[in-house]
């Protein structure tokens, strides 16, 4: 085979930034998720208007903007619990006038939510064994009718377990696998949360300020287990912070909205330098 055409890991490996040491923050591949002149209203509130940005596979990509810009809305438009008035949305390929939340969710997109919405009278094992639902392939039927010579259900069962152990010692909450989550500290009950929407193994994760309310050690904890989940997982991640440091530390693209518009999208640097992004950033609290 000649140098030109030469394919496989030799050459995957050269054309892959990750390969290259220090390069970690600019693993970028093709576009997976593009959002689309989307515009959305309630009633007189015009939460979005005319929002496009692209998200690429492997990145950590962060929505920023100020309270009420819109963010949280464009989240769950992404995964089809709004449905906006105007736009599309093509995730790999495939577009979409509005999303629907379980096809968003079998299409490999999990997501967390602002406020916990965590069972919290449940331990934290079965709080992340929740996250598994949708992976769970053994139907009633199959379960009525299960007897000893047909171990299928109880093998799925075992699988699943396992998944879960891993994501636990993954997020080294193993201390508390059996304590109910209500009784634990903000910070790993986010944790949880998080751990729940990993337990569906997603291809893009969708966080909604998940360090919200977080002191500044836990916050370090988070931001590092965001990038583990990136770097080990590969897995897209698109990201609502209101901490510009944490935002400027672990994304590699940003965009910028603010009162439903989108005021900047590129780089930490770029958006840092940009006069529309400093202004909406000086007239308000954060
Ligand atoms: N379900 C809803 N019903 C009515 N208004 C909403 C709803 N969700 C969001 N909004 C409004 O849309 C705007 C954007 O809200 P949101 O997306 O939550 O902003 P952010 O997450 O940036 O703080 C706000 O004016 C908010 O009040
Ligand atoms: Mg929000």
């Amino acid at each position: 085979m000649s140098a030109d055409t030469a394919v496989g890991p030799t050459a995957a490996a050269a054309a892959d930034p990750a390969a290259v040491p220090g390069a970690r923050r600019r693993r970028q591949g093709e576009v997976v998720l593009e959002v689309s002149n989307i515009s959305l209203r309630f009633g007189g509130v015009k939460a979005l208007t005319d929002i496009s940005f692209d998200v690429r596979e492997h990145e950590v990509r962060a929505i920023i903007g100020p309270n009420g810009a819109g963010k949280s809305s464009m989240l769950n438009c992404i995964n089809g619990v709004y449905t906006p008035q105007e736009g599309r949305i093509t995730f790999r390929g495939r577009t979409f006038d509005h999303m629907n939340s379980r096809e968003v969710a079998e299409m490999g997109v999990a997501r967390t939510f602002q406020n916990l919405a965590l069972f919290k009278g449940m331990s934290v094992l079965d709080n992340i064994m929740s996250g598994r639902n949708l992976k769970m392939r053994t139907n009633i039927l199959q379960q009525a009718f299960r007897n000893p010579w047909w171990s299928g259900a109880e093998r799925e069962e075992s699988e699943h377990r396992e998944v879960v152990e891993r994501i636990i010692d993954f997020l080294e909450i193993q201390a508390y696998r059996k304590t109910p989550v209500g009784r634990l500290p903000y910070g790993l009950q986010k944790r949880v949360d998080l751990g729940r929407a990993l337990a569906m193994e997603p291809q893009v994760l969708l966080l909604d300020e998940p360090m919200a309310g977080m002191n500044v050690e836990e916050k370090q904890d988070m931001s590092r287990f965001i990038l583990d989940v990136n770097d080990e997982y590969g897995t897209t991640i698109v990201l609502i912070e209101h901490d510009m440091g944490v935002v400027m530390d672990i994304s590699d693209r940003v965009v910028v909205l603010d009162y439903g518009r989108k005021i900047g999208d590129g780089t930490p640097d770029e958006v840092r330098a940009n006069p529309d992004v400093i202004s909406a950033y000086l007239g308000t609290s954060h």
